[in-house]
């Protein structure tokens, strides 16, 4: 079926495009600039992901970032943004354990931000957190598979889900946060005949990374997608440009003209 021209993509949308097989876009965003170029371009879902924590701060988990460092990224997102829905990650120790804090920080964010929804990472563990937030009248995605927050328990980064027990865990996870009333699930770095699998057993978009082809949209981070961070090689990432070597060049050009004194030029002065 041919893609309908939604002037803004609402959690009515995705459900659409499920039920119709147009696959969703969904990429990451931080700041305006970016967020603008992203949204123009017609991506469905802008994610305000906890990745920032990574790719913005340096640090090397998800776990240190807070709830105002988010909303301020969720903010100027926000600004920028005009079709694409966004979602904002709940940061770790805002919402685990404890339904009626993950309820605060989920208005914090949809109040402060002007966010449309938020994502939580986990299954069973965290479904009480999820039923109490969509309550409030909050869209919830959820987050299945690779779960970065928990990286601590899982010990690596590998793919997740090959064994039997732990694939049983996150089919049962995904028909429960269905159930609770989440609009999409993001599904990270599993088996891609397992995804399928998900894709199939639930009427809810499931967006994959690292998931395979057989789900119903995907989702990058866009410094990957743009090769910003290129010392990070997953075999899930396709470059689409390569703006580390990009930049490098165009810094090395900038630092000889000013040396040379050939920038500023005439034209380039008051
Ligand atoms: O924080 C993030 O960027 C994410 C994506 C990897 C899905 O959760």
């Amino acid at each position: 079926m041919k893609e309908k021209d939604y002037k803004k993509i609402t959690t009515h949308s995705l459900a659409e495009m499920k039920k119709n097989s147009i696959k969703i876009s969904m990429l990451t965003a931080y700041d305006y600039t970016l967020a603008k170029i992203i949204d123009r371009a017609g991506v469905d879902i802008i994610l305000v992901g906890d990745s920032a924590s990574n790719v913005i701060a340096g640090h090397e988990t998800t776990l240190p970032i807070t709830l105002d460092q988010m909303i301020y990224h969720a903010s100027s997102v926000i600004r920028a943004s005009k079709r694409a829905l966004v979602v904002v990650d709940l940061p770790f120790g805002t919402y685990q354990g404890n339904s009626k804090k993950a309820l605060n920080s989920a208005i914090k964010i949809m109040k402060e931000s002007g966010a449309h929804s938020v994502k939580l990472e986990g299954g069973e563990e965290i479904v009480d957190s999820v039923k109490r937030i969509l309550k409030a009248g909050i869209p919830v995605m959820g987050h299945l598979g690779l779960t970065p927050q928990s990286i601590y328990k899982f010990g690596t980064y590998t793919v997740r889900a090959k064994e039997e027990a732990e694939a049983k865990k996150l089919l049962s996870d995904a028909k429960l946060l269905e159930e609770s009333g989440c609009f999409a699930i993001v599904l990270e770095k599993v088996p891609a005949i397992l995804a399928e699998k998900v894709s199939k057993s639930i009427n809810i978009p499931v967006i994959g990374i690292g998931a395979g082809n057989n789900v119903d949209g995907q989702v990058l981070v866009s410094h990957d997608m743009l090769g910003m961070t290129h010392e990070f090689n997953p075999r899930f990432i396709r470059r689409y440009l390569n703006l580390f070597d990009d930049i490098s060049i165009a810094v090395k050009n900038y630092i000889a003209d000013v040396k040379t004194q050939d920038f500023p030029n005439k034209q380039e002065q008051y």
